[in-house]
């Protein structure tokens, strides 16, 4: 017999304890523990987990195999929007669950409104499952779009028996889209819908179901305020792909970025455009990261980037300005604070340069959010530009890693990133000494390069564009007080 429990799980993590606490020992945090009662007494998660799992049924002897044999590309269906299959690694994998989160009003529901409609007018079956619009809404939506030609099958469900039920009333469907998982309930576990347990449970059994026929499911899942899918984070675990729909209030560029994918490279990332006709592909975003530069402000340097496969300029804004205040402020948006205020100790302890008295702003344009270390020779360039007033030459890109002795270490795809700046029209690059850090040797190109060694070789270069001397931006961090 099924034993019923009453537990209690925090919300954030998912981690369950046997007795009430304020705070969640899983992840640290404070009131996200909740009681659920769970029909699955040992339902600990994992796709196989289910109610049979406590049947006490005497277990099947399969075999094992070898790593050898065969073994078949995965069948995808491809959606047509280029920057979508990009990310999901050419396709939507047939029988794998997808798991896009995001803000929301971010865009989620647009954008899969849209490839559901594209794989529908391509004579895929697709059915659409909305629990937080009611139908007449997203008709509403799909009307505006000019899509509601389209033959998607549209319900505003959020019992998953309902929805199981009708899905396999039919022949199985190419695609399933449901938005969203906080709004789904099931009857297998008791607790309230958007808990922990309801959602891993209602998860888990469309993840059965798209094994079991091979439709793609994908889940929509709201953000929290501090970036993590609500609530529940094991889900993260249960899915093939996690994808993040992501930016900004202020811009209308949107990013799709793949944080797990078990049938592609991670990293990659799709840009959108929100518009009035809703979200349109963006497949030369270099143009877009790259703002108005007029080459006569100093403090602004053109960083050489990739984005997963794909080479991406955008634009690096520093300024450098005296303080007024005890404590100089450092400012960083769209990169690490911290890896800052490295590069700033290490242009003061090799470069000879003070910042001490200085406000430090960096500001990646555009709303774009960089991870690389190969951004920190472009953030150097900027900060030693707009300390030293002498703008840089606005047709030259920077990439390279800064050490911590003051050593330019290369990094991977030198390559591809000097082709897509050649491509721009740049005719310059700053890069390191010594090609590509993945062994791969440069291919010629029309660009002039200048291959540095030091951080040092960079601020003499710098100076040499004013006609002044290292020694003159060393004194930029003392005047004016
Ligand atoms: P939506 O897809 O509902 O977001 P989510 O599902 O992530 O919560 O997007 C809502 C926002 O997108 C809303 O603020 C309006 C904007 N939008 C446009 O600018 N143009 C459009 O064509 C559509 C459909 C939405
Ligand atoms: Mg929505």
């Amino acid at each position: 017999m099924v034993k019923r429990s009453a537990r209690f799980v925090c919300q954030n993590c998912g981690a369950s304890t046997a007795r009430w606490a304020g705070r969640c020992d899983g992840c640290g945090e404070w009131n996200t523990i909740v009681e659920e009662v769970d029909g699955l007494a040992t339902g600990s998660g994992g796709v196989g987990a289910g109610p049979r799992a406590t049947s006490g049924r005497r277990g099947r002897v399969f075999p094992l195999v070898s790593l050898e044999g065969d073994a078949k590309e995965a069948p995808r269906i491809v959606s047509g929007m280029a920057e979508l299959d990009r990310v999901t690694g050419g396709g939507f994998v047939r029988g794998s669950a997808i798991l896009v989160g995001g803000d929301p009003g971010i865009g989620k529901s647009t954008l899969l409104i849209q490839a559901a409609a594209i794989l529908a007018k391509r004579g895929h079956s697709v059915v659409y499952v909305s629990g937080e619009e009611a139908i007449g809404q997203v008709r509403l939506r799909a009307e505006r779009l000019g899509l509601s030609g389209a033959p998607v099958k549209l319900a505003a469900e959020t019992s998953v028996e309902d929805i199981l039920a009708t899905l396999s009333a039919g022949p199985p469907p190419a695609l399933v889209v449901i938005d969203s998982i906080q709004t789904l309930w099931t009857e297998l576990a008791d607790s309230a819908p958007g808990t922990v347990t309801q959602v891993r449970t209602a998860v888990q059994a469309l993840i059965r179901y798209s094994k079991a026929t091979g439709a793609t499911v994908v889940l929509v899942g709201h953000v929290t305020k501090d970036g993590q899918i609500a609530g529940p984070r094991v889900v993260e675990h249960m899915v093939d792909a996690v994808l993040y729909f992501e930016g900004d209030g202020a811009h209308q560029y949107r990013l799709l970025r793949s944080v797990k994918n078990r049938f592609g490279a991670t990293d990659e990332i799709g840009v959108f455009e929100m518009t009035s006709l809703g979200l349109q592909e963006v497949s030369n975003p270099s143009e877009l990261f790259l703002g108005d530069r007029d080459g006569r402000s100093p403090g602004a340097a053109v960083f050489a980037g990739m984005e997963g496969s794909r080479p991406l300029l955008v634009e690096i804004q520093a300024l450098v300005a005296p303080t007024s205040l005890g404590t100089p402020r450092r400012s960083v948006v769209g990169w690490d604070g911290s890896r800052l205020s490295m590069i700033l100790a290490v242009l003061e302890a090799h470069c000879g340069l003070r910042f001490g008295q200085h406000d430090v702003y960096l500001n990646v344009a555009g709303g774009m959010r960089i991870q690389e270390p190969a951004a920190d020779l472009a953030v150097a360039a900027a900060l030693v530009s707009s300390l030293s007033g002498v703008p840089l030459a606005i047709d030259s890109v920077y990439f390279g890693e800064v050490g911590l002795s003051g050593a330019i270490r290369p990094v991977p795809r030198a390559d591809q990133r000097l082709k897509e700046a050649e491509r721009l029209g740049f005719r310059g690059a700053v890069l390191p000494a010594g090609g590509s850090s993945d062994g791969a040797s440069r291919t010629a190109c029309g660009l002039e390069l200048s291959e540095i060694d030091v951080l040092a070789g960079l601020v003499a270069r710098i100076a040499s564009r004013s006609d002044g001397t290292v020694k003159s931006i060393r004194e930029a961090g003392r005047r004016d007080r």
